[in-house]
């Protein structure tokens, strides 16, 4: 409250004696144990230059170079006032004020800078519910807390080496009273999905006292029922009568599936074979990710394999999946994805279809137009020839009267001629 009364203050102060002091850097944090070159300017000889660091007032004098805050700039004859700080301490922490000689009047002219002296913040502190484990579509939350750093530490957030930025909340940076230490906290909000599971989720605290950062992490454990990796009917391709048929299933799980193949009367649980050891069904085989091929091995194919459908139920605890196979000895059908060229194919028939139907529609709904257009050019030639030998035309009335027969829109000569009869009788 008092800053405004108080900074108006200054302006006064400035505007009246018309002087300010320009002072550089206006902030600046430092290590214990680093420099600092603080430089006070103002447009006119000054002859002499003191500074405020910490609660000690130094008089700096350019010869003299031998304290651990000394005169730095190039003469008190341009105005300037600098220090060179040589080994920062802890309690040096706070404001750092230069003060000039007035251009004219009595009152000395001053400025500030802030200097923080960087004080490594506490171990961060991941903040997130206790459970072991979580289900896909979890709305999962956590909260990282870096307590008491100068200045505030930073936060950064990583799902195993990938920077985690989607559902990162602002971070709140809070100070106890009378304490110059700050504590950041951020929170983070994340849908779980199959992928998260096993991830190293890492909040990362980054300082300038620190040499390097501090990690806090937990493991993400994500469950999820059995789901299918391909949709639709599946058909086991190329299979030979006679030899080993492999039906082959691939299903994303956790935790990990159990399987229960079903042929004909016969329901297997793997790993097992049926009394005469000519089906097996495999263990389910985990190729990470939480994917599993589950298998079941046909020691023979016979011909009524073939003809059968072959179910799988997939199970564990969160649910199940079903499936039903079938075999075929054919090979599996190629050309089912689209070449570039088919594609262009395709679309240029579409275009032309599109072209087709446009053309016939704009016919259609200029049909009067096209009619009397082809009813006049039908016309020329046909009273062409009425004029000259006029069999095809019965009677002399039609190219008689010519203006009548084109404002019918009838074109055939043979059809219009008894419809226009009565027509021109009325
Ligand atoms: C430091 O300077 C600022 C203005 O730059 C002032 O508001 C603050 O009160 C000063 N702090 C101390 C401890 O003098
Ligand atoms: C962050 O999460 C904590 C609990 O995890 C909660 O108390 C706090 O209000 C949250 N803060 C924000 C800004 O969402
Ligand atoms: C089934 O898996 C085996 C390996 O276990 C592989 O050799 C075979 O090609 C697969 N069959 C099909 C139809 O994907
Ligand atoms: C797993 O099954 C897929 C077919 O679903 C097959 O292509 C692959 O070769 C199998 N992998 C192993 C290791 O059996």
């Amino acid at each position: 409250m008092a800053v405004f009364p108080a900074l108006f203050g200054l302006i006064l102060v400035s505007i009246v004696t018309g002087q300010t002091v320009e002072i550089t850097p206006k902030q600046a944090v430092r290590r214990v144990g680093d420099d600092l070159t603080v430089l006070c300017k103002v447009p006119y000889p000054i002859d002499s230059c003191r500074m405020t660091v910490g609660s000690t007032p130094y008089r700096l004098i350019p010869s003299n170079q031998d304290e651990d805050v000394v005169y730095s700039g190039q003469g008190l004859q341009f105005g300037e006032c600098g220090a060179h700080i040589k080994h920062i301490k802890e309690e040096w922490n706070g404001n750092i004020s230069c003060m000039l000689p007035p251009q004219s009047g009595s009152i000395e002219v001053t400025g500030t800078m802030r200097l923080v002296v960087a004080k490594p913040p506490a171990n961060p502190q991941l903040i997130s519910p206790p459970q072991s484990n979580f289900k896909e579509g979890d709305i999962f939350m956590a909260q990282c807390v870096v307590p008491n750093g100068r200045p505030a530490a930073r936060i950064t957030w990583f799902l195993d080496d990938d920077q985690f930025l989607t559902g990162v909340h602002q971070p709140i940076i809070s100070s106890e009273p009378g304490i110059d230490l700050e504590t950041i906290s951020q929170n983070i909000t994340k849908e779980l999905s199959a992928d998260d599971n096993g991830k190293r989720l890492v909040c990362r605290a980054e300082h300038e006292a620190l040499d390097s950062p501090k990690d806090a992490a937990r493991q993400l454990v994500v469950y999820y029922p059995p789901k299918r990796t391909e949709s639709g009917p599946i058909t086991i391709f190329g299979l030979k009568i006679g030899s080993e048929g492999r039906l082959n299933v691939t299903v994303r799980s956790n935790p990990p599936p159990e399987a229960q193949w079903t042929v004909g009367d016969l329901v297997i649980t793997a790993p097992q074979k049926n009394e005469e050891s000519t089906i097996t069904a495999l263990e389910p085989l985990h190729l990470g990710g939480g994917y599993y091929n589950i298998t079941l091995v046909l020691t023979a194919v016979a011909k009524e394999d073939v003809d059968r459908t072959y179910y799988l139920r997939v199970t564990n605890d969160l649910g199940r999946e079903e499936f039903s196979l079938r075999l075929s000895t054919m090979d599996e059908p190629a050309g089912v994805e689209l070449s570039p060229g088919a594609i262009a194919g395709i679309i240029v028939g579409v275009l032309l279809v599109i072209i087709v139907v446009s053309l016939t529609v704009y016919a259609k709904a200029t049909d009067k137009w096209c009619f009397e257009g082809r009813s006049h050019r039908t016309d020329i030639p046909d009273g062409a020839d009425s004029e000259a030998p006029l069999p095809p035309h019965d009677d002399v009335k039609g190219s008689e009267n010519p203006t009548h027969e084109h404002g019918d829109f009838i074109s055939n000569g043979d059809t219009k001629h008894p419809e226009k009869k009565p027509d021109t009788a009325v």
